[in-house]
């Protein structure tokens, strides 16, 4: 973790030529998403591709882009896309973009996701509001030697998800007429969807939806010291008995579609945000 430091702050410069601001808030837009970046209308927007040792993103649905600026006088970063696991890197490299968010001063990071569905209760299209998770990644993004600077070796994990945040999200749903759960998160490595067995073990664990990214930024924010929310879009139901297929194009466009709920919930958290300053 110690050739870490460099690199946040070769690309943590690079962003301030572009954008000499800090922000406060950070966005992940997974799958599907990207809408929601290009509606925030942020004045700077830089190719992953521009900024040193950002890892690309060639995942489908993911853009790969970083939008920097203003909404409603609150200073934010989004990401519109993401680099997971089975795209290859080491989650340490992965998860930089976090760090990078946290040297920028953001202080809230909102994660989001799609997801398998593992409780019965949940249909496709439901947005979950992560509360914990579960992580099934052979690799860790604290694995090394601990940067002092960036966070304590041994980061507790009791609460990886702002309970504040998790209530003020379900809230956001609720008043505006849409169901949100909360949810347990399982990660795991993909790039394949899960086998029916898979399905009935991480339920049995205590999962509600499995995907395969989000865990490794939510470990790397809590050892930044980060408040963050995680909300999950259910695009497939996993059935534990029933050979059902998943289709990655499938899922891109049920995320598509449920859009407008998660943007309601990220508005709704940033306009809060906003009123706090
Ligand atoms: N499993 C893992 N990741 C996913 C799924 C799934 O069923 N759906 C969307 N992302």
């Amino acid at each position: 973790m110690l050739e870490l430091f460099p690199k946040i702050e070769a690309a943590t410069e690079a962003i301030c030529q572009q954008w000499p601001h800090s922000a406060k808030v950070g966005i992940v837009l997974g799958t599907g998403l990207n809408g929601i970046a290009d509606s925030l209308g942020l004045d700077v927007v830089l190719p992953f591709e521009s900024i040193p040792h950002f890892p690309s993103s060639t995942a489908l649905g993911h853009s790969g882009k970083l939008h920097c600026g203003s909404f409603q006088g609150l200073n934010i970063l989004t990401m519109q896309g993401r680099t997971h696991y089975y795209e290859g890197a080491k989650l340490a490299d992965v998860t930089l973009p976090v760090r990078v968010m946290k040297s920028l001063g953001v202080e809230t990071l909102i994660l989001t996701n799609a997801s398998g569905g593992l409780n019965p209760q949940y249909a496709q299209g439901d947005i979950v509001v992560v509360e914990d998770h579960i992580d099934m990644l052979p690799d860790n993004p604290l694995r090394g030697i601990n940067d002092d600077r960036l966070g304590t070796r041994f980061p507790d994990m009791s609460q990886p998800y702002d309970f504040e945040l998790v209530d003020q999200a379900l809230a956001i749903a609720r008043n505006s007429g849409f169901i949100a759960h909360r949810g347990v998160y399982a990660a795991m490595p993909g790039p394949n969807y899960e086998t029916r067995g898979e399905i009935r073990f991480i339920r049995k664990l205590g999962a509600d939806v499995v995907g395969m990214s989000t865990v490794p930024e939510a470990i790397v924010a809590a050892h930044s010291g980060l408040r963050t929310l995680a909300l999950s879009t259910v695009t497939n139901e996993c059935k534990p008995y029933v050979a059902t297929t998943t289709d990655g194009e499938e899922v891109v466009s049920v995320a598509a579609s449920a859009e407008a709920k998660v943007k309601k919930i990220i508005f709704g958290v940033l306009e809060a945000e906003s009123q706090k300053q």
